[in-house]
């Protein structure tokens, strides 16, 4: 980096790659039941989703897929930085709430979010989440300390006490959850403000922020009256197919200007598409995932989807997971350079590639693509 060049400087999915956080696998449990979340096994036989921290040996299989995720971006010239995970097995008690124990610290881009020069962390919507910012903040005072234009801000937390919950949705009837998809209904209410990060997704000038799960109206709110002032365009976008939507980036991903990657089975609502096709922007299904829901590994509460998870170096070069080639196959025909690499391990700690990251520093300024 040149002196005059800032640290802090990303504003789209990808823009030639300087500097990334890779998350890490040490201490996590598995994610606890809550209002907000109902994690479940995969397959057929049963059983109890267990609680705690993870057995060593899989620990030991997801920092080795994360390590491998390191070595191949830095052998492409990026800066990889990694957080130090805190103990997360002990019970957090806050004034608001109470949860057995924390999850996890290996998807930083569920946490943390750089639009342009500014860092934000997000309020989170889980309570086994809520404290998952601690582990970014030395890297966040470094970047801060280093890079005098960088700004910082943290969203306001939410209580997360019960009354932020609809505990009811995790058993609606396929019937009622139709009706309230469409009013955009989910487990949390519209009385706070909560969003994660990673249902933002960033197209310089503008970012597309999803209703889900885990970000609701108030949230969005939040991030149009922060964010437009600073001359950008906040466009709260909808799948109404994705009956438990959470997080933007196996649903609709941009790989380069004019280029978006989209799910066949969570079209994008009705208007919403007319930003792109007004600017002669291509959305191109992605091939189905070789694995079914059913096949995902036993911890993993992702869908299948995963497959489009996949972390752009460049405009021109894209890590895509190992197992995926018919995705690999499209990505060639597009003319991208396509690093496969191993990360099923890490599926069950929230995400893939996109998710197991965070970028800070990428090539290339605010950029209006949607004129
Ligand atoms: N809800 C998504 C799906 O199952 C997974 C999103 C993972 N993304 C992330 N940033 N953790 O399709």
């Amino acid at each position: 980096m040149n002196g005059t060049a800032s640290l802090v400087n990303s504003w789209n999915e990808w823009d030639p790659l300087r500097e990334i956080v890779v998350g890490v696998a040490d201490n996590a449990c598995f994610e606890p039941r809550e209002p907000g979340h109902r994690p479940q096994l995969r397959g057929k036989d049963g059983g109890a989703f267990p609680t705690g921290p993870k057995p060593p040996e899989m620990i030991d299989r997801a920092n080795e897929q994360l390590a491998g995720l390191v070595s191949l971006l830095r052998s492409h010239g990026v800066t990889v930085r990694r957080p130090e995970a805190p103990r997360l097995a002990e019970p957090v008690r806050t004034p608001s709430f109470e949860v057995p124990h924390q999850y996890c610290v290996v998807c930083p881009r569920d946490v943390m979010i750089t639009v342009g020069h500014e860092i934000v962390e997000a309020p989170m919507s889980r309570r086994a989440r809520y404290f998952e910012y601690q582990a970014y903040r030395k890297l966040v005072y470094e970047y801060w300390n280093a890079d005098p234009r960088a700004v910082w801000t943290v969203a306001p937390k939410p209580s997360m006490a019960d009354s932020m919950y609809r505990e009811g949705f995790w058993e609606w009837p396929l019937e009622k959850r139709h009706r309230e998809m469409h009013a955009s209904e989910f487990c949390v209410t519209q009385d706070e403000v909560v969003f994660d990060a990673a249902d933002i997704s960033r197209f310089g000038r503008d970012l597309l922020v999803q209703e889900s799960m885990t970000t609701n109206r108030p949230g969005i709110r939040w991030l149009k009256r922060h964010l437009e002032p600073r001359g950008l365009r906040v466009h709260p976008v909808h799948f109404p197919l994705d009956f438990f939507p959470s997080h933007i980036d196996c649903t609709f991903v941009p790989l380069r200007p004019g280029l978006v990657l989209t799910n066949p089975d969570r079209p994008l609502r009705k208007g919403e598409k007319e930003l792109f096709l007004r600017n002669d922007w291509e959305l191109i299904d992605a091939p189905r995932p070789v694995s079914s829901d059913d096949e995902m590994p036993r911890f993993c509460q992702s869908s299948a989807w995963l497959s489009m998870n996949v972390l752009s170096v460049s405009p021109e070069k894209v890590v895509c997971e190992e197992a995926e080639r018919p995705l690999q196959e499209l990505l060639d025909r597009l003319g991208f350079e396509v690093l496969p690499l191993p990360f099923r391990d890490v599926f069950e700690y929230g995400g893939s590639l996109h998710c197991a990251t965070w970028d800070v520093n990428r090539e290339g300024s605010a950029r209006d693509y949607f004129p």
